[in-house]
């Protein structure tokens, strides 16, 4: 005997597949722009999305990210059923499929982000960098060109780090103007994507801005870097490893002004050009994790946590300081920090204690299973 139950349970699903699919293809011609952003499930490109998805609803936002271990699309619950975000699952080193997802919408802007970002991975396996931060870059570079010659015009905004310029002495800043000279192969592959870029726009007459920003810190950065690992290791009461004598300076901005600077270059900086972006904030490792224990210690309590520093050997090639001048960015487009060290420190250090599971889940590796939670079966 024929099942009707079931026979109308499928039916009932095709129709809402046929409708959803209906929807989409409807909707996104409606937005007045159609922006890519590259690793928007990582920590700088969920803070961005999370700060632009809301402010330009007449625009359309689609986050390309394959996933690796530091993407969590999990922080972008708060837009992710927007009707101005979409999610496409795409590794920007597979040129075909990239294409084609492409094809899906009429981007007007990329925002690229998207990149193996830790120093200390590049140290132990360079590899992936090559391929994410240069192949990659050249892909996309790539659909711009062909984009364009079929009459297109697309702005393509390369989020890069002043790692790119090396190290400093005690005296002076990063400039627009200070040759590149990176020094790990992270930095050396950024540098590459960097010249990419510029020769793209030189060549054929792309229109791209570059950003080169210093150290970020905020909710959301995974805890392999210095802030969250800090917190995390101080919070489970093990040892804080500072690389060296922990004399090493660097000049940290709060995700939020960093966002907001994007915001702005991709919206009115001038084409071809390369904007500085810092946060004045010059501090010695040794000094900032002191202060993290200290913020710490006033808001959990216990045993003073600046006990647990403990001293290792240092990373190879360790840069000695980053200082940005962002002066350019100042006079032209009006841009400077808006939150102060301290302040945007404790709110970082409040988010990651309010956000405990957030960190287990990073620690434990469960956020991984979010994408097959959301969005296998959709
Ligand atoms: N974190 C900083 O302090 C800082 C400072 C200046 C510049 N930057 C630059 O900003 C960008 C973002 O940095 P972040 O700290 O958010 O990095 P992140 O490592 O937290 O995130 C990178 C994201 O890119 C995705 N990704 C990696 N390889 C990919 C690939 N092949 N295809 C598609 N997606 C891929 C990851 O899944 C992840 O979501 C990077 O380009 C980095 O160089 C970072």
């Amino acid at each position: 005997m024929i099942d009707v139950s079931f026979i109308c349970l499928e039916l009932l699903h095709y129709r809402n597949r046929l409708r959803a699919e209906y929807s989409v293809e409807r909707s996104s011609s409606e937005f007045e722009r159609q922006i890519v952003v590259t690793g928007g499930a990582g920590f700088i490109g969920s803070n961005l999305l999370l700060y632009l998805v809301p402010r330009y609803p007449h625009y359309l936002f689609v986050n390309v990210d394959c996933l690796t271990y530091a993407g969590n699309l999990s922080n972008l619950r708060e837009i992710e059923n927007l009707p101005n975000y979409r999610f496409e699952k795409v590794d920007i080193c597979d040129f075909d499929n990239l294409k084609r997802s492409f094809e899906r919408f009429r981007i007007d802007g990329i925002i690229h982000l998207a990149a193996e970002s830790h120093v200390d991975r590049s140290i132990t396996g360079p590899a992936a960098f090559i391929q994410t931060n240069v192949l990659g870059t050249f892909h996309l570079m790539e659909i711009v060109r062909e984009s364009v010659s079929a009459g297109r015009s697309i702005r393509f905004h390369h989020v890069s780090t002043d790692e790119v310029y090396g190290s400093l002495e005690e005296q002076g800043y990063f400039t627009e103007a200070t040759p590149y000279k990176p020094n790990s192969p992270y930095s050396a592959s950024k540098a590459a994507s960097d010249h990419l870029v510029r020769a793209y726009h030189k060549t054929y007459g792309i229109d791209t801005v570059t950003t080169n920003c210093s150290n970020n810190y905020g909710p959301y950065q995974f805890p392999e870097k210095l802030i969250p690992l800090m917190i995390r290791n101080a919070l489970a009461g093990i040892p804080l490893p500072v690389y060296g004598d922990g004399g090493n300076i660097r000049d940290w901005l709060y995700v939020e002004d960093h966002c907001r600077a994007i915001d702005l270059v991709f919206h009115k900086g001038e084409s071809g050009l390369t904007y500085n972006i810092g946060g004045h904030n010059e501090i010695r490792n040794i000094d900032l994790v002191r202060l993290v224990c200290r913020i710490l210690d006033q808001l959990v309590g216990g045993d003073p946590k600046e006990k647990l520093i403990t001293f290792v050997k240092d990373r190879p090639g360790h840069d000695r300081r980053y200082a940005i001048d962002a002066s350019f960015i100042q006079e032209k487009l009006g841009w400077k920090p808006q939150y102060r060290f301290e302040d945007g420190l404790r709110k970082t250090v409040q988010w990651y204690l309010d956000n405990e599971k957030w960190l287990s889940d990073c620690i434990s590796g469960a956020y991984l299973q979010y994408y097959q939670k959301m969005y296998q079966n959709r």
